[in-house]
């Protein structure tokens, strides 16, 4: 009998669909799908694919990008009701206020936002590419920045650039405090400590290095360290490990998991190519049109 992941790869074949996932995800749907990476490479992947269908795995905000970026592509997404709590920290009315508050000035989002928060937004970006965007918007521009008001601050700190920044975050990352980081590090001395920028600031001080979930897999490719701790949510330790044979990696916590994206199972991404599960991610064309904007201009600042 064929296994569900060979029955997967047979109706992806069939349908002509692409299978997308974040490193967040469960190990098994990871390693079913075509491509597994960040945010950002996630969204430029689903630009460039020839497929007809995207089987998206993620969180419903990477889904809406993606869906944002092919208007003319069906994107699925196997479980609708996995969303991102810092996407929804932040509504188009408070942001409205905030441009009438700051006239002028630049409003970057977060890409871990609605579709209506990127239409309201200058410029969208992610947590690869957020420092190398603010840099380059011109110094006396102000600059509002939504919702992670901690990769918000990590950029500030990098950058010399003071910006408004919104009250939100993200409640895994919120649990990796820097009592965490001491004890595993006083268990794990010789190990590189990588963490995310969506952590707050007493924590990311502690750490070897900031990146995003994208930057730590190219960084551990290429370093000669063979111990990390890995500071952010735990999916992204299979990724690492599939990746790195011989390099061992210690989550900071067991409990930096986000439920969101956990919501999403192997039978799940399944019974999507069956037309049994999933929703198609719909943005109303008004909305997306101008999302695509902020979007598009992320990809152009990008390189
Ligand atoms: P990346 O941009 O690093 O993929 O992160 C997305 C995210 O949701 C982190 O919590
Ligand atoms: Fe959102 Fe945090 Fe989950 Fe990332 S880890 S999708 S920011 S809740």
């Amino acid at each position: 009998m064929a296994s569900i992941a060979e029955k997967i790869r047979s109706l992806a074949r069939q349908q002509n669909a692409v299978i997308l996932a974040h490193t967040y995800q469960p190990a098994d749907v990871q390693d079913v799908a075509d491509y597994v990476g960040d945010s950002y490479g996630l969204s430029i992947e689903a630009s460039r694919t020839p497929a007809d269908i995207i089987v998206f795995c993620g969180v419903m905000f990477m889904a809406e990008t993606a869906a944002i970026l092919n208007p003319k592509k069906r994107v699925l997404i196997p479980e609708p009701g996995a969303g991102c709590p810092m996407a929804d920290m932040i509504t188009a009315d408070e942001l409205s206020r905030l441009k009438v508050q700051y006239p002028g000035h630049i409003v970057v989002c977060y890409v871990n936002s609605t579709a209506d928060i990127k239409a309201l937004s200058d410029i969208c970006c992610t947590s690869s590419n957020a420092l190398r965007i603010v840099q380059k918007i011109p110094a006396d521009r102000g600059v509002i920045f939504v919702p992670d008001k901690h990769l918000g601050g990590w950029v500030q700190e990098k950058t010399g650039r003071s910006m408004v920044l919104w009250d939100g975050f993200c409640p895994t990352h919120a649990r990796i405090t820097p009592d965490l980081i001491t004890a595993v590090r006083a268990q794990h001395p010789e190990a590189t400590v990588l963490i995310h920028p969506e952590a707050p600031k007493a924590s990311r001080d502690l750490a070897d290095h900031v990146f995003s979930t994208g930057g730590m897999c190219d960084f551990v490719k290429k370093d000669g360290n063979r111990e990390y701790i890995i500071a952010t949510e735990t999916g992204i330790i299979h990724t690492l490990s599939k990746q790195n044979p011989g390099k061992r990696f210690y989550a900071v916590s067991e409990h930096a998991l986000c439920p969101n994206m956990k919501k999403i199972s192997i039978e799940l991404v399944a019974e999507t190519l069956e037309g049994a599960a999933g929703q198609v991610v719909a943005v109303p064309e008004e909305i997306a049109a101008k999302a695509r904007r902020s979007l598009s201009k992320m990809i152009e600042m990008s390189s």
